[in-house]
């Protein structure tokens, strides 16, 4: 990377094309979340050390409970071996990682590999770490009215009080806009991930399953970052 390059504040990544990375090579879809998973550690310590401070990863959509339940059963396994036993970098990197997302429908034990996780790195500051498991950017906004209008009723705020401040601290986590966001596959569209939140980001598609996808494409994809001109609304 060269040194002038802006680096994007907030990056999110839509995790996609495992199933069919697999398929292309004649092996079941599961070793395409085993190869994906692999992959996400990688591409995360990565973008942590060419400096993005906000990283958020869509690792499991509010939807992908219509998949078959031995394909949901795996990838809930997966993630509980992930949290316990392969973040260790993660945490001696000093990333922080949070969890955005319904907790219902989990799992005890993912829940506890969630916990566990957060807990482990909640003194971490260097960057942070979003997984979005079991999240929907509509049930975000759903919840999220929720709580305020709890507040309201609570007296806690009157209606002047609500504005964009307010909403986006009360979404699953108080993030920064997303600058830049990634979908690996070669899909056109969004799934559900973070509607609020990236109203103003960069989108970028490369034609890549995500277990292929690698450190170069990640240097690839920063220098079209810093190729686009970001306006804002403005001229
Ligand atoms: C992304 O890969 C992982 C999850 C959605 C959990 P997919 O499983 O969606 O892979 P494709 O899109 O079927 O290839
Ligand atoms: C989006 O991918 C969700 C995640 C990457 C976790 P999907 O593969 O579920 O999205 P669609 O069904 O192609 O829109
Ligand atoms: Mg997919």
């Amino acid at each position: 990377m060269n040194g002038e390059s802006i680096i994007p504040k907030h990056v999110g990544i839509i995790v996609d094309g495992n199933g069919r990375w697999a398929t292309k090579r004649g092996l079941p879809r599961s070793m395409g979340h085993k190869a994906g998973a692999e992959n996400l550690k990688k591409i995360c310590l990565y973008l942590d050390e060419i400096g993005v401070k906000y990283l958020s990863v869509y690792v499991f959509s509010t939807e992908n409970f219509k998949r078959d339940n031995k394909e949901v059963d795996f990838l809930m396994d997966l993630f509980v071996k992930m949290f316990k036993s392969e973040f260790d970098e993660i945490i001696e990197r000093g990333i922080k990682v949070v969890f955005s997302g319904r907790r219902n429908r989990l799992r005890k034990e993912v829940l506890e590999a969630m916990d566990y996780l957060e807990e482990a790195t909640s003194e971490n500051h260097n960057s942070c770490l979003n997984i979005c498991l079991n999240y929907g950017g509509q049930s975000e906004i759903v919840d999220m009215t929720k709580k305020v209008c709890q507040m309201y009723k609570d007296g806690e705020i009157s209606l002047d009080d609500i504005d964009v401040e307010l909403v986006s601290k009360n979404l699953y986590n108080d993030l920064p806009p997303v600058d830049f966001l990634i979908r690996t596959s070669g899909e056109l569209r969004l799934s559900n991930f973070m509607l609020y939140q990236a109203s103003y980001a960069e989108l970028y598609f490369p034609d890549i399953y995500f277990p292929d996808l690698t450190e170069k494409d990640i240097d690839e994809a920063m220098e079209e970052f810093n190729r686009r001109n970001r306006r804002f609304g403005g001229n």
